[in-house]
């Protein structure tokens, strides 16, 4: 495992290493029966920058690390063109396990992955979100078209959420690469604004809940007390 990529056991943040160690024994869904492992994310926490894809890939599920194939080659190349590297940036996935034959993940795949999705945002407590394709997407924007709202930043709460096509779609249709590069090159300017405007920004609206969070898990555990001493 190169260092370049870095490791999930690296995770040097207490709650976040609870919570890696809770995903690598979850048993609640499908893909707990076909993955080699689960690959939660890599990267520090906090974070200011925190990307966000779908699900791992054949690679990904071989490694446990996120964007590790094709794509996440491209991923970073983008993050080297804004100064910006694995080591500095938090990347994880709406869903921690691969879906079989890359297919995509089924609502209740996401359903189950929500309540440890939504502590890893708590606990990365990034400035900025760079959603990578639909699905996490889908978090902040239900119901809206990538093709529309790609590289038009929202602020919800305290952060800014910046959604953009997956970088794989820049494998299959060469297009959609330089807009691609277009829409990651906003995004220092964004987070000199989410720096600047602190936690109550301007036009900021609440941070919604997630559309797959089923009221249960709204109760879902939370880092402690002593463990956001930590963070
Ligand atoms: N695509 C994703 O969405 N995530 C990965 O980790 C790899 C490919």
């Amino acid at each position: 495992m190169s260092d370049a990529i870095g490791s999930p056991t690296r995770a040097a943040n207490p709650a976040l290493l609870t919570l890696y160690e809770e995903i690598a024994d979850c048993p609640a869904c499908e893909l707990a029966r076909t993955r080699t492992q689960t690959v939660p994310g890599v990267g520090p926490a906090p974070a200011e920058v925190m990307c966000i894809g779908e699900a791992p890939g054949a690679r990904e599920d071989e490694r446990g690390l996120p964007f590790v194939g094709p794509a996440g080659r491209f991923l970073d190349q983008l993050l080297g063109s804004v100064g910006l590297s694995r080591e500095t940036v938090h990347i994880a996935n709406v869903v921690k396990c691969r879906p079989p034959g890359n297919r995509d993940p089924q609502p209740e795949e996401i359903a189950a992955c929500t309540p440890f999705f939504e502590r890893q945002i708590a606990i990365v407590d990034p400035l900025l979100i760079v959603t990578l394709g639909r699905f996490s997407m889908s978090r902040w924007f239900p119901g809206a078209s990538i093709s529309r709202i790609h590289g038009q930043p929202k602020r919800f709460g305290g952060r800014i959420v910046l959604p953009m096509y997956h970088p794989a779609a820049a494998l299959h249709r060469g297009d959609l690469r330089p807009v691609i590069e277009a829409d990651f090159a906003r995004i220092p300017e964004l987070l000199e604004q989410a720096r600047r405007e602190g936690p109550a920004g301007n036009g900021s609206v609440s941070e919604p809940s997630s559309p797959y969070l089923p009221a249960s898990a709204a109760a879902a555990p939370r880092p402690s007390t002593e463990q956001r001493a930590l963070l």
